[in-house]
C-alpha cells in the first residue's frame, strides 16, 4: 500500500491535530530507521506509523465490546481506556484495512505500553510516538538526544519516564510497561548508560 493511499484511509478516523501527529510519527520513525536500511522493512514502518492511532477516537463502548469478544487481554479493561486503542487498533487495521503483516500489527498493538522483547519496528514506532517534534513535555529532549545514539536507551528512557509520570499522578501502570522497562534495562547500551550515570 502506498503512503498516500494509507493516509487517505486513516484521515477520516482522526481529528486534524491527530492526523498531523500521525504524519510526524511516521516521518520520525522513517528517519530513525535510516541507519538500519537493508535490515528493516521500511514500508512496514511507514504503514505502522500511519495506522498506529487508527482506533484513537473509536467509541469506548464499542472498544470494550471488541476487547471482550476477541482474543485480546481482558485485563485491559481494568486499566485506563487510553491503553485500548493500540490493541483494538491492530485488530481493526487487520479487519477493516486488510493489512495482515504481523510486524505492522505488532507495532500498532504495542505502541502505547511497549512490552518485553520488542522488535526493532515495535521500538521505532513506540519511540517516535514519544519524541515526534510536536511533543513538548519535560524530559522529551533527553530522549530525543538519546535516540540519535541508541534506540534501546531512548526506549528505556521513554518507558522509565512514563512509569514515573503515572506514579507521580497516582495512576495504575499496565504490566507490559514494566516489562518493557525491565527488558530494555538488560540491553547492552542501557547497561552502559546506567553504569555511567550511577558511577
Ligand atoms: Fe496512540
Ligand atoms: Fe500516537
Amino acid at each position: 500500500m502506498k503512503r498516500n493511499e494509507a493516509l487517505a484511509l486513516v484521515e477520516p478516523h482522526l481529528r486534524r491535530e491527530r492526523f498531523e501527529h500521525t504524519i510526524r510519527v511516521t516521518d520520525t520513525a522513517l528517519e530513525l530507521a535510516k541507519p538500519y536500511e537493508g535490515k528493516l522493512d521500511t514500508e512496514a514502518i511507514e504503514l505502522a506509523g500511519i495506522f498506529h492511532d487508527y482506533a484513537k477516537y473509536r467509541n469506548l463502548h464499542e472498544m470494550k465490546r471488541w476487547i471482550i469478544s476477541n482474543p485480546l487481554p481482558k485485563d485491559l479493561l481494568d486499566y485506563h481506556h487510553e491503553l485500548w486503542h493500540g490493541p483494538v487498533g491492530a485488530l481493526l487495521v487487520e479487519r477493516e484495512i486488510g493489512i495482515h503483516q504481523q510486524d505492522v500489527l505488532s507495532a500498532i498493538r504495542w505502541h502505547t505500553t511497549g512490552k518485553a522483547k520488542m522488535s526493532l519496528t515495535d521500538k521505532l514506532i513506540f519511540l517516535s510516538d514519544y519524541i515526534e517534534p510536536g511533543r513538548k513535555f519535560s524530559g522529551v529532549e533527553e530522549v530525543r538526544e538519546a535516540a540519535a545514539k541508541s534506540i534501546d536507551v531512548a526506549c528505556w528512557m521513554a518507558s522509565r519516564n512514563t512509569i514515573n509520570f503515572l506514579m507521580n499522578r497516582n495512576q495504575k501502570i499496565y504490566p507490559d510497561t514494566f516489562h518493557a522497562y525491565n527488558d530494555l534495562s538488560n540491553e547492552k547500551d542501557v547497561i552502559k548508560w546506567r553504569e555511567n550515570i550511577n558511577g
